[in-house]
């Protein structure tokens, strides 16, 4: 006989998990968007400063990271707010501007989590469907907005799944039209680009702007996600913030990766080369359509073939990649993450066996 449960919130009891493809094993793992190449914690931390971070006392060095990071965006520490990766600061985006009875505007195909986390919050989803290519224009992006009247109007640039900035004009015009919305912008892959909508907060204090250490900093593992608004909003942030949320030892090790800014600058030259290769090789693929991507993955979507076939067929060559076909606006779309140079290389050798049987 099935247990008797506890009644969860009617709007959640059906709510699936968030799939992570975590469980599935294969040599190439280009699913998630991370930085590919091995960022071992030794190496940032030495046994002596490892010794200095003292587990048994409650995080203090929340300040010191603030005040590095601040320094690199050209802002003041009161501007940032830190999180255990930038989902846990856009869920508090949610919770603070979203919730019951208020809407989130999304541009879609965008980052999956956006939606999740408005219902998680108790929120609900306005869907402006762009679909492929994903060009949203000025004009596009205000009337979008000027309908749905939302609370929250999220634009991810550089897009997640599509790989293309949308123009700032466009975001900065929906900011100035609705004063009261929270515009929140997704920058978790603006480094690849080498874009920033920073120097635009300050004219524009209903803007929030996410950042991760999750992609070009090369630290998914670690969990840092930094929000950076107008003090004033910042505060607000504050009050929905759980106490200690990043730990001593993410600080420590962060407080060394925030400083690395060569690092950074070489990623994202190789990040350029690498992704050049795979595109180049994607789009001698007749029987896909491949999207240009300035991130650090690619869009490709199948004319005949189901995905579901496609991602089989990589994966029997030990590439794993992601299915986002049940995306909205995604039917028929798989997405690559740039890896290693060796790993690029594998995936590209594995597209004559995947698409050799592939209608042309
Ligand atoms: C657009 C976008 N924002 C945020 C995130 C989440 O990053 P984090 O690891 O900082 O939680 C991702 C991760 O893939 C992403 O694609």
């Amino acid at each position: 006989m099935a247990p008797r449960l506890p009644k969860p919130r009617a709007d959640l009891a059906a709510f699936p998990a968030y799939r992570t493809g975590q469980q599935v094993k294969a040599d190439v793992r280009l699913n998630a968007n991370e930085w590919a190449e091995p960022n071992p914690a030794g190496d940032w931390l030495t046994p002596r400063e490892l010794d200095a971070v003292l587990l048994n006392r409650y995080p203090t060095a929340a300040l010191d990271l603030r005040g590095l990071l601040a320094e690199r965006y050209h802002v003041e520490p009161d501007q940032l707010v830190l999180g255990n990766g930038s989902n846990e600061v856009l869920l508090n985006t949610f919770l603070v501007f979203g919730g019951h009875g208020r809407t989130t505007l999304l541009f879609q195909p965008t980052y999956s989590m956006h939606a999740r986390l408005t219902v998680i919050a108790g929120g609900t989803v306005v869907d402006e469907l762009i679909g492929l290519p994903y060009d949203i224009t000025r004009d596009r992006a205000v009337a979008a907005a000027a309908k749905a009247r939302a609370d929250i109007v999220v634009f991810t640039t550089p897009n997640n799944p599509t790989g293309n900035e949308i123009p700032f004009d466009a975001i900065l015009a929906v900011a100035e039209a609705h004063p009261e919305a929270l515009v929140l912008v997704d920058e978790a892959y603006s480094d690849f680009a080498g874009t920033t909508l920073l120097a635009e907060l300050a004219a524009h204090p209903n803007m929030v702007i996410s950042k991760t250490f999750s992609k070009v900093r090369a630290a998914a593992g670690l969990r840092v996600g930094i929000l950076i608004t107008h003090p004033a909003v910042a505060e607000l942030f504050r009050a929905v913030q759980l106490p200690y949320n990043v730990s001593t030892l993410t600080h420590a090790v962060a407080a060394k990766i925030a400083r690395d800014d060569a690092s950074v600058t070489r990623r994202v030259a190789q990040n350029h080369r690498e992704s050049g290769r795979v595109y180049e090789a994607l789009k001698k693929v007749r029987a896909i359509e491949t999207y240009p991507s300035v991130t650090n993955f690619i869009l490709f979507r199948m004319k005949e073939e189901t995905p579901a076939a496609v991602h089989a067929r990589f994966l029997e060559k030990g590439v794993l990649i992601r299915d986002i076909s049940m995306w909205p606006g995604c039917a028929g779309c798989l997405r690559v993450s740039i890896g290693t140079p060796e790993e690029n290389g594998r995936f590209i050798a594995a597209l004559d066996h995947v698409f050799a049987a592939a209608p042309a």
